[in-house]
């Protein structure tokens, strides 16, 4: 029977974290399990900093941006010991189980965690991405999405009353649906994603038959990891973080100097960054996270390991991690086709 379990956020933060939380210590306290919650996603699993949670603990949370455990990249798989440290850190504890919080990386860290040392764990997808598959919506992303589009509404009005080009930078290192959906809401006259390499000159070409046509401003949206087709257009090399990964962030100064120079039209740049994954999350974005923070418990009082929720519209989803974490989820052809309808 389970009694006590551990909780984590990992990764990047998002809006709707604090309401996942909260729902999970509820859910939990109601079936009369405890949890601990560890700081800073694995670093505190492997340092063995833990508090209790409680209901009190997890007051006023909802509408609350960040997460209140705090967060970081940290993996036991790339630290000294790691594993062991992990199964270390549940015996001090006494845990049954964890609920791990986290998007693509630390999720693949739970299944490995799961498949090869047999912790007992459940996970709940969050990333502003949305490339987790198994599930339509990962928590953070419709807030990043509000974000986004009234950034793009805002470019809107000030690119017709200037006659410019408005290139607008949103997150999305591997899959453009911040970009996709902010645009398409927003009404972009061009979307560049990941899953579609760019020809910077027939985006400029497009720009120029706008203009042709009456139509002397655009509104560009560009994710940060778009890529050009190959041999079109140099982009700079990323600095690295410090785990290695490429620090994006930038592509649409790139763009937009591409385009003026093709065009001759003034462009400018407006970088969205972390502003996507911060403040209050969006009614759907608390919901989705009680509805995944509830039926993480539910699997655990199962002993249902290594699975992960996920919504399908108000269902919720439990799906094996192993599936979930096979590939990323990208935007499908189909949904793009429809974006670019409105490129006008
Ligand atoms: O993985 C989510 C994400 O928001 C990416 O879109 C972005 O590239 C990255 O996080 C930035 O993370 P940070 O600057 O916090 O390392």
């Amino acid at each position: 029977m389970v009694r006590r379990i551990g909780l984590l956020t990992g990764g990047g933060d998002c809006s709707g974290l604090n309401a996942a939380i909260r729902a999970v210590v509820r859910r939990a306290e109601q079936e009369g399990v405890d949890v601990f919650g560890f700081r800073n996603g694995w670093k505190g699993v492997l340092e063995q900093e833990a508090e209790a949670l409680d209901l009190r603990a997890t007051r006023g949370l909802l509408h609350r941006g960040g997460t209140a455990l705090g967060t970081s990249r940290v993996s036991p798989f790339y630290e000294p010991d790691g594993v062991r440290r992990v199964q270390e850190a549940m015996e001090v504890h006494r845990l049954d189980g964890l609920v791990v919080i986290g998007g693509e990386g630390t999720l693949s860290a739970s299944l490995r965690l799961h498949e090869e040392a047999g912790v007992p764990l459940v996970g709940i997808p969050k990333t502003i991405d949305n490339d987790v598959a198994g599930t339509d919506l990962s928590i953070g992303f419709l807030t990043a999405v509000r974000v986004a589009s009234e950034a793009a509404d805002r470019l809107h009005s000030t690119a017709e009353s200037h006659d410019r080009v408005q290139v607008l930078e949103v997150m999305g290192r591997h899959a453009g649906w911040i970009a996709t959906y902010a645009g398409l809401a927003g009404g972009a006259d061009a979307i560049l994603i990941p899953e579609v390499p760019f020809d910077i000159d027939a985006v400029a070409r497009h720009l120029r038959h706008r203009a042709g046509t009456g139509r002397d401003f655009s509104v560009v949206v560009v994710a940060e990891g778009a890529q050009p087709v190959p041999g079109t257009l140099e982009l700079p090399e990323p600095p690295t973080d410090e785990f290695g990964r490429p620090r994006l962030g930038g592509l649409g100064h790139t763009v937009a100097h591409a385009l003026e120079a093709r065009t001759g039209f003034e462009s400018r740049v407006t970088i969205l960054g972390h502003v996507q994954r911060g403040g209050t999350p969006t009614p759907v974005d608390r919901i989705i996270a009680s509805q995944m923070g509830v039926g993480a418990i539910d699997a655990v009082l199962e002993a249902d390991w290594g699975m992960m929720l996920g919504v399908d519209g108000p269902r919720t989803l439990r799906v094996p991690l192993a599936d979930a974490t096979r590939e990323l989820k990208r935007v499908p052809e189909a949904l793009y086709r429809v974006s670019e309808v409105f490129f006008g």
